[in-house]
């Protein structure tokens, strides 16, 4: 699908609600299938990825439920999972791919995942070598989809360094540890993502961590809940980006998810200047607030180290950040951008130079100078690449271009956040 872009807005105000967090709805979907008992799931993201869950599931056996944002589900277990009849197709979702090849390496059937053209790149040996480092039976060299992990009874425990800070890799590792016969101990290289280990607690599971180290008893008896999911502090950060860069603005983000291991780009973006303020903090099993931002003037800064991890998703947001900001902004220790959805440090430096952004590549990141006016130089056409936060990113920085811009492949911003160009025109002025 190809869309005409919003250009040179002269202000954004009012309020959104984001759709729920994209992370903690795969989790809340596959815990729901594992308990014993019906579960049920408010303001589930009802997006193309979170979709590739529920429908995995059902094909597992497990029953789900839909009514407008809610999702029931009724646990099976993890021993009465049912053999699918066909290929588990996971389009787009690395999410869903590495949690469930975790959970279903201990099954009782063989069972194939297969994916979009984008996701049989995504490197797998990630998760597919510890896990068969446990026993999981997926034969070698299970470095990419399709693949298919035979029958298996019998799951070691692991004791393992993580070597890349991922949260999927973690959580796929933990899923398969709550199945092995004894007890395992994960460590990670910088903090990630915790909604795995938030979720388990909340279905009644119990998890240890120290620092950077989570131990895990094997256990299978989890107890079914209700829960809200909050917003998706990543797609709240499109608005937050957008509310600071276009003038005279002011946008209410309502309920977004504060987790600290998600917040980072908030942390970034008020170093760099941003207004910003929080009211209404709820706190949960994952804490939320209103995000409030008003319009400001950037500078640059430099982001690295474990602070990556926390800002992964929001990264090309950033570059584009940094494309306003005054000075140079430095982003280092970032090479896992490259094997995202697409290779986004490529895509971003790409799209953004077709409007004059200054940008350099780096292999592990993106060296930008700033304050640079967009406007189509090269191209008025710009392209996701088939990647939602792409497409998300060159819809804000079309707000303040001139002239006028395309977007090819725009669709792909329904993989987290499906009505994403009906929530931009509402605030639009
Ligand atoms: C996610 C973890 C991150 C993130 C992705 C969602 C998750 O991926 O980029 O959008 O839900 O665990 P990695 O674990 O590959 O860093």
């Amino acid at each position: 699908m190809e869309k005409t872009l919003r250009t040179n807005v002269a202000k954004l105000t009012g309020t959104i609600a984001v759709p729920g967090d994209k992370s903690i709805s795969h989790r809340a979907a596959i815990f729901g299938a594992l308990a014993t008992g019906t579960t049920k799931i408010d303001h589930f993201l009802l997006a193309d990825d979170c979709q590739q869950t529920l429908t995995a599931l059902k094909q597992l056996g497990v029953p789900v439920q839909l009514s407008g944002d809610q999702v029931t589900i009724k646990g099976r277990g993890f021993k009465n999972l049912q053999h699918p009849n066909q290929p588990l197709n996971l389009g787009n979702s690395g999410t869903a791919t590495r949690l469930l090849l975790g959970l279903l390496s201990k099954q009782s059937f063989a069972v194939e995942l297969a994916g979009d053209q984008s996701l049989s790149k995504r490197p797998m040996a990630r998760v597919t070598a510890p896990l068969r480092q446990m026993g999981a039976n997926i034969a070698e060299p299970a470095a990419h989809l399709p693949l298919t992990i035979q029958a298996n009874n019998r799951l070691q425990a692991l004791d393992y360094r993580i070597p890349v800070a991922s949260a999927q890799v973690k959580s796929a590792l933990i899923f398969a540890a709550l199945q092995a016969d004894q007890v395992s101990h994960l460590t990670e290289i910088a903090p990630t993502r915790d909604h795995t280990e938030r979720m388990l607690r909340q279905f009644g599971g119990v998890l240890d961590k120290d620092g950077l180290t989570l131990t895990i008893t094997p256990q299978t008896q989890f107890k079914s809940q209700q829960l809200r999911v909050p917003g998706d502090l990543s797609s709240a950060a499109v608005f937050v980006l957008a509310a600071t860069l276009v003038p005279n603005s002011q946008l209410r983000l309502q309920q977004v998810g504060l987790n600290n291991t998600r917040t980072g780009f908030l942390d970034v973006l008020s170093r760099m200047g941003a207004n910003l303020r929080v009211e209404n903090v709820h706190s949960a099993f994952e804490a939320s607030g209103d995000l409030i931002v008003n319009t400001s003037d950037l500078n640059g800064t430099i982001i690295e180290g474990q602070e990556i991890a926390n800002v992964i998703d929001e990264l090309p947001l950033l570059a584009l950040a940094a494309t306003q900001a005054h000075g140079t902004t430095v982003i280092k220790d970032a090479a896992e951008l490259r094997v995202k959805e697409t290779d986004r440090i490529a895509a971003v430096a790409t799209e953004l130079s077709k409007l004059g952004a200054q940008i350099e590549t780096k292999p592990d990141g993106l060296v930008i100078h700033g304050p640079t006016p967009l406007k189509p130089v090269t191209s008025d056409q710009l392209t996701t690449y088939g990647d939602h936060r792409i497409g998300l990113m060159l819809a804000v920085a079309a707000l303040i271009s001139n002239g006028t811009l395309t977007l090819t492949q725009a669709e792909a911003v329904n993989v987290s956040y499906p009505h994403f160009f009906a929530d931009l025109q509402r605030v639009c002025h």
